[in-house]
C-alpha cells in the first residue's frame, strides 16, 4: 500500500480543517465524504475536490476505502466507529473515543480480532510546542518530574458557541470537552495514570444562552461542570486538574510539569505551537525557550497523517486508541471517585506514545 484510502464520516465543523489539512500529503488519499446530512457532504466534496459522495452506509462498505476518518459528535462516534471496524476499516476519531466505557472496549476489541489499527484525537501533542516540551523533559532539563498542574478554567462556550445544548450533556461539559487535551498531553509528558480521585459538581442547574444564534435559551445541565481532580502517575509523579465551565476569571497556567531540577511551562494544550518557558533551579527568572520542532499552526489532522503513516509503513500510531481508552478511563474516573468517596484505581494501560524525529 502506498496511501491510505481515507473516508470522511461527518462532515460538521472541525471537517474543514482536517480537509484543509489532509487532502494533498504523502500517506493519504480522501476518496470520499459522507454525512447522514447530504447537503453538508456534498459541499465539503466540492470545496476540497473529494471525487465520491456516499452515504455512510455505502462507505462502510466500499472497497476502495481503507480508513475511515469519524468526525461526527460524541454521541455517534461509537457507532460509526463499530460499523466501520466490523467492515475492516483502519479508524481515526475525534475525541472522546466514546461516551462509555464499554463502547471503548468493544471498540478496541473489534479492532483487536480484525487486525486494524484505530487512533483517537487529539493530536495536538504531536504539535511543535508539546513536542518541544517532551524533548526537554527527555533530555533532563528539569530533572525528575514530581509533580504536575493542568488547568482549563472557563465559563462555558454559551456566550458564543452557535449550538451550546451538547456541552451540558453527558460526555460533555468541561471534563469531557477539554480534558482529553490536558490529560493526552500528561501522559505524552510524563506517562500513564496509577489511580485518580476528584470531585465534581455543577454550580448551576441551568445555564442561559447569550450568544447571538440562541440568545435566552435555557439549556438545563446534565453533567459537572466543575471537577477537581488528583492522579497518581505510574511513575510516581502526582498531577492536580481543574477543568471548569463555572469561573468567570482566574490566572492559572494551562499545564506546568515540576521537577527536581525545574519547571517548564507548557503550551496551551489546544493548540500545536508554543510558547514554552524554563524556570531551572536557583534561577529568578522564566526563560522563554525556541522550539525544536515544527508544525506549530493549527496542524488538525497530525494525528491522521501519523496513523496513515503507520498502517502504510507497519509501525505504531502515536495517537492511539489505547491511550485514548486510558484517558476516557481517567474520565469516568474522577466522576466514579467523586461518587464513591474513594480513589479510582486504574484497569487499563498505555504507552508513552514515541517522540516525533527532529527534522
Ligand atoms: N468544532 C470544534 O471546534 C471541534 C474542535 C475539536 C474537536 N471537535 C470534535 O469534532 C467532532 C465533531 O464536532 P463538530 O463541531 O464538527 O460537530 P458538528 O455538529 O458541526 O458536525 C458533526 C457532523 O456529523 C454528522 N453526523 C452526526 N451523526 C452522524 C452519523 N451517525 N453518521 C454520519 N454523520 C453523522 C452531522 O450531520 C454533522 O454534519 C466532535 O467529536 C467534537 O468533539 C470539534
Amino acid at each position: 500500500m502506498q496511501k491510505a484510502r481515507v473516508g470522511i464520516v461527518g462532515c460538521g465543523t472541525i471537517s474543514d480543517i482536517y480537509l484543509k489539512n489532509c487532502v494533498s500529503d504523502e500517506f493519504i488519499e480522501i476518496v470520499a465524504v459522507s454525512d447522514l446530512n447530504e447537503q453538508a457532504a456534498r459541499e465539503k466534496a466540492k470545496t476540497y475536490n473529494i471525487q465520491r459522495v456516499l452515504t455512510p452506509d455505502e462507505l462502510y462498505t466500499d472497497p476502495d476505502v481503507d480508513m475511515i476518518l469519524n468526525l461526527t459528535i460524541p454521541a455517534a462516534h461509537a457507532e460509526v466507529s463499530l460499523k466501520a471496524l466490523e467492515n475492516g476499516k483502519h479508524v481515526f476519531l475525534e475525541k472522546p473515543l466514546s461516551i462509555s466505557l464499554q463502547d471503548a472496549d468493544q471498540i478496541l476489541q473489534v479492532a483487536k480480532e480484525k487486525g486494524l489499527q484505530v487512533g483517537v484525537a487529539p493530536d495536538t501533542f504531536l504539535g511543535g510546542g508539546l513536542q518541544t516540551c517532551r524533548q526537554l523533559i527527555d533530555e533532563g532539563s528539569i530533572g525528575k518530574p514530581v509533580a504536575a498542574t493542568a488547568f482549563m478554567m472557563s465559563h462555558g462556550p454559551e456566550s458564543w458557541h452557535p449550538n451550546p445544548y451538547f456541552y451540558y450533556q453527558e460526555g460533555a461539559g468541561p471534563l469531557f470537552d477539554m480534558g482529553p487535551y490536558y490529560l493526552t498531553a500528561l501522559i505524552h509528558l510524563i506517562g500513564p495514570f496509577r489511580r485518580v480521585t476528584g470531585s465534581a459538581q455543577s454550580a448551576l442547574k441551568e445555564r442561559i444562552a447569550t450568544s447571538p444564534e440562541r440568545n435566552g435559551e435555557v439549556i438545563p445541565v446534565n453533567t459537572p461542570t466543575h471537577v477537581t481532580g488528583v492522579i497518581d502517575f505510574e511513575n510516581g509523579a502526582v498531577g492536580t486538574l481543574i477543568m471548569s465551565f463555572d469561573v468567570w476569571g482566574a490566572t492559572l497556567p494551562w499545564i506546568e510539569i515540576y521537577g527536581t531540577e525545574g519547571t517548564l511551562r507548557v503550551p496551551d494544550p489546544n493548540t500545536f505551537g508554543g510558547p514554552v518557558y524554563i524556570k531551572k533551579a536557583g534561577e529568578l527568572d522564566w526563560t522563554e525557550l525556541a522550539l525544536t520542532h515544527g508544525n506549530t499552526e493549527n496542524e488538525r489532522g497530525l494525528g491522521l497523517k501519523d496513523m496513515a503513516r503507520a498502517i502504510v509503513t507497519g509501525s505504531p500510531t502515536r495517537a492511539s486508541g489505547e491511550m485514548g481508552y486510558h484517558v476516557l478511563e481517567a474520565m469516568h474516573g474522577f466522576y466514579t471517585a467523586s461518587a464513591n468517596n474513594q480513589h479510582y484505581a486504574m484497569q487499563s494501560q498505555c504507552e508513552r506514545p514515541a517522540p516525533v524525529e527532529t527534522n
